[in-house]
C-alpha cells in the first residue's frame, strides 16, 4: 500500500506490457495461421520476452527497466522514444547489438554494450559521435565535422541528455549551465555588472553561437560576428552617412559576454579610443571648453565623466546630415 513511486511505475509498465504482449501474441498466432510455416517458430520463442518501448528492446529491457538510478525507460517521454517513426534507432541502433554484452562468455566478466556513451567510459567518443552523426547530417550539422567541438573530441553526449525528458541544452533556462560545465570564463564574464541578460534567460549562447559548427568564426549564427549582432542590434548596422570604421568589428571594444565596464566595454574610455587615436589629439583645444593651451583645459572633458563618450555620442556612427562638422565625428 505504501510504495507508491517505483512499484506503481512498475505495476503500469507491467500491465502494459501485458496488454501489449496479449496483442502481439494474438498477432503471431494469426500470422502463424495464415503463413502457417516452420520459419514463424523461432520468433514465437522471441516474443515470450515483450519489447516495453522500441522495437526489440526486450532483449536489453529485460536487464535495464525502471530500477535503473538514471532511469532508462523515461527516452520513452523522448523524440527517439517515438515507436512509429522508422528512421528512429532502437536501443541497438544508438548502444551497438552488444552481443557480448548481453550474453559474456562463460567465466568472463560482462564487456560494456559496444557503445555504453556513460561518463565513465568516454573512451570512444569519435565512435560514439559517428554513431549520432550518421542519422544526423547534413543540414544544420553540415558544419559539425569541421567544428571545434568536433576537433575537440566533444562528445555528442556532453551536451545532450538521451534518456532524460528534458534535455537541459536545449531549453533556455538551463542551456547556459551545461555550456558553463567546460567553458568557465564565461561564466565568470556572464557574472559581471554589464552582461548580456544570459543568467536572466532572456538570451542563450545558442542566439550568437552555432554548438554544431558554422561558416562564421567562433562559432557564430551567422557569417560574421557583427552580422550575428545585428539580428538584434539592427540600428548598429547603419547605413551610416558616416562610419566610425573600426565598428565594423564589435569585439575590438566590445566583450559580448560581459564586462565590468557599462556598455560592456572592454576598457575605459579615453583608453578604449587611445588605443587608436593619439592621446594628443585635439591639440587645438576642445571647443566649448574655451582656447586655454593648458593640459588642464585640454584633459577636462577627457577625463571626466563618460570621458571622450561625453562629446562623441555616436560612437558607431552618425547620421546627421544637416550638419556635416557633427557627422563627420561623430558627435551626432
Ligand atoms: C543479462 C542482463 C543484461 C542485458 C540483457 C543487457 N545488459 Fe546492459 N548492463 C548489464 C549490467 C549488469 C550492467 C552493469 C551495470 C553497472 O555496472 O551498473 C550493464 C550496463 C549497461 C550500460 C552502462 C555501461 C556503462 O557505461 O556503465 C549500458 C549503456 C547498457 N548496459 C546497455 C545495454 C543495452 C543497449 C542492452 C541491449 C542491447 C543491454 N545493455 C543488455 C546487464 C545487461
Ligand atoms: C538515441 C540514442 C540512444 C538510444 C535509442 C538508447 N540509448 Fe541508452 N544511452 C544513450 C546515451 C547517450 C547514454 C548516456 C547517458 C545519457 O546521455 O543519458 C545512454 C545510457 C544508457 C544506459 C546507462 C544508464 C546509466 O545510468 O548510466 C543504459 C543502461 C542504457 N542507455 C540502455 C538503453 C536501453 C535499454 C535502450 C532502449 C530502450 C537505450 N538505452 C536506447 C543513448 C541511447
Ligand atoms: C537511427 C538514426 C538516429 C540515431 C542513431 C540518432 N538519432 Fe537523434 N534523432 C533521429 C531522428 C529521426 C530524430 C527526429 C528528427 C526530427 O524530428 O526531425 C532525432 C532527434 C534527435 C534530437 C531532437 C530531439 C527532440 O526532441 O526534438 C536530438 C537532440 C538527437 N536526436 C540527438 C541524437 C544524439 C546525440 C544521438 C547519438 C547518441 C542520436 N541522436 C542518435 C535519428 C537518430
Ligand atoms: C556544445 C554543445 C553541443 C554539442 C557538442 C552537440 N549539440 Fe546538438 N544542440 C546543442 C544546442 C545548444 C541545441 C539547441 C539549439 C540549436 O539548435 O542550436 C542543439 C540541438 C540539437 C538537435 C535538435 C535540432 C533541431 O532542429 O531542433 C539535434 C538533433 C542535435 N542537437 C543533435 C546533436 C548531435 C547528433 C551531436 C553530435 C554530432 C550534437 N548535437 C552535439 C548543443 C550541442
Ligand atoms: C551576444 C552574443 C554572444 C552570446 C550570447 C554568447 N557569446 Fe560567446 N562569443 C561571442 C563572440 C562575438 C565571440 C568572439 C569574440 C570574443 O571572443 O570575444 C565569442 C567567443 C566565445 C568563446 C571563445 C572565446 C575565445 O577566447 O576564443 C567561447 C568559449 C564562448 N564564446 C562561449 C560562450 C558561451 C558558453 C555562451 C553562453 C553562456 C556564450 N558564449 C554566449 C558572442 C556571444
Ligand atoms: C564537454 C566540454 C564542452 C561543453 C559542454 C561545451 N564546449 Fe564549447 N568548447 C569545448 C572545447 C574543448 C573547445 C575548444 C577550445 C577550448 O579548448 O577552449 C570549445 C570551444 C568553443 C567555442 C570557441 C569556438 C572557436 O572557434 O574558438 C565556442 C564559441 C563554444 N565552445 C561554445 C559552446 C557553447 C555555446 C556550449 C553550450 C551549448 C559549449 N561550447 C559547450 C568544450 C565544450
Ligand atoms: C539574441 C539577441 C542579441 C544578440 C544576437 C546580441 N545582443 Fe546585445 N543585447 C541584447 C539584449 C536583450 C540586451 C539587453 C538590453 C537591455 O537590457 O535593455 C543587449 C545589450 C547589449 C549591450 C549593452 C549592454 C549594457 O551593459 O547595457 C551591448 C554593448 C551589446 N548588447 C552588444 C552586442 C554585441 C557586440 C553583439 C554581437 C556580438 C550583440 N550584442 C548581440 C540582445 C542581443
Ligand atoms: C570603437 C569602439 C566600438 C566598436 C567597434 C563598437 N562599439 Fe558598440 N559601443 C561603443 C561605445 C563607446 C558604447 C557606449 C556608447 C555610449 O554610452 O554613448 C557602445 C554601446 C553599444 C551598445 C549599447 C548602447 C546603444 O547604443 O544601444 C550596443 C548595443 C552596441 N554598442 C553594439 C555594437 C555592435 C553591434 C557593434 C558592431 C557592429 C559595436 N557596438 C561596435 C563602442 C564601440
Ligand atoms: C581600433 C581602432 C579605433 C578605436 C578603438 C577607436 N577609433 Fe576612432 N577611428 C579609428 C579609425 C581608423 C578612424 C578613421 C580615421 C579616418 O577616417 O581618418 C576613426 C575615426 C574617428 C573619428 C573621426 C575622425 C575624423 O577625423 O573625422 C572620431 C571622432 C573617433 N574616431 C572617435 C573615437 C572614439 C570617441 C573612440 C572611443 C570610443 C574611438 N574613436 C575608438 C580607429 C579607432
Ligand atoms: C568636450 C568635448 C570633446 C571631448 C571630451 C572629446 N572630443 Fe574629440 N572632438 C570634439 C570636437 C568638437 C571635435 C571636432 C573638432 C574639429 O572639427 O576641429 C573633435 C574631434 C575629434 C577627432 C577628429 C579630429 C582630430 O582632432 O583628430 C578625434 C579623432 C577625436 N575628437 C577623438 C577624441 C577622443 C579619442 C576623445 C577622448 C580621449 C575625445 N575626442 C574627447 C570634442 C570632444
Amino acid at each position: 500500500m505504501m510504495k507508491i513511486n517505483g512499484s506503481g511505475n512498475t505495476f503500469f509498465l507491467n500491465s502494459r506490457s501485458r496488454i501489449l504482449s496479449f496483442g502481439i501474441f494474438a498477432l503471431l498466432s494469426l500470422t502463424i495461421l495464415i503463413g502457417g510455416q516452420s520459419a514463424h517458430g523461432q520468433e514465437t520463442k522471441a516474443s515470450a520476452r515483450k519489447d516495453i518501448l522500441l522495437e526489440g528492446d526486450a532483449k536489453c529491457t529485460r536487464c535495464h527497466d525502471e530500477n535503473e538510478s538514471n532511469p532508462v525507460l523515461s527516452i520513452g517521454k523522448t523524440r527517439h522514444g517515438t515507436r512509429s517513426d522508422s528512421r528512429l534507432p532502437n536501443c541497438a541502433g544508438c548502444h551497438g547489438e552488444s552481443e557480448s554484452h548481453i550474453k559474456p562468455k562463460s567465466g568472463q566478466d560482462r564487456p560494456l554494450p559496444t557503445f555504453p556513451f556513460g561518463k565513465k567510459t568516454q573512451n570512444n567518443i569519435e565512435g560514439h559521435n559517428a554513431i549520432c552523426a550518421n542519422c544526423h547530417k547534413g543540414g544544420k550539422f553540415i558544419h559539425w565535422s569541421g567544428s571545434i567541438h568536433s576537433a575537440r573530441n566533444v562528445p555528442c553526449t556532453s551536451c545532450h541528455q538521451l534518456h532524460a525528458e528534458h534535455d537541459k541544452v536545449r531549453d533556455k533556462a538551463t542551456q547556459p549551465e551545461v555550456c558553463f560545465t567546460c567553458h568557465k570564463e564565461q561564466r565568470v564574464l556572464a557574472n559581471k555588472q554589464s552582461h548580456h541578460p544570459i543568467l536572466e534567460g532572456k538570451i542563450v549562447c545558442s542566439d550568437c553561437h552555432a554548438s554544431h559548427g558554422s561558416a562564421g568564426p567562433k562559432l557564430m549564427q551567422r557569417d560574421s560576428v557583427a552580422d550575428t549582432c545585428f539580428t538584434c542590434h539592427m540600428e548598429k548596422r547603419g547605413p551610416f552617412v558616416r562610419k566610425h570604421e573600426p565598428a565594423e568589428d564589435c569585439t575590438i571594444c566590445h566583450n559580448p559576454h560581459g564586462s565590468s565596464i557599462d556598455n560592456l566595454l572592454k576598457k575605459r574610455p579615453p583608453f578604449l579610443c587611445q588605443q587608436c587615436h593619439e592621446p594628443s589629439t585635439h591639440q587645438g583645444g576642445i571647443p566649448g571648453f574655451g582656447s586655454g593651451n593648458s593640459n588642464a583645459t585640454k584633459t577636462k572633458g577627457i577625463t571626466m565623466g563618460r570621458s571622450c563618450l561625453n562629446c562623441h555620442t555616436n560612437t558607431h556612427g552618425s547620421n546627421n546630415p544637416a550638419n556635416v562638422g557633427n557627422e563627420r565625428t561623430f558627435r551626432r
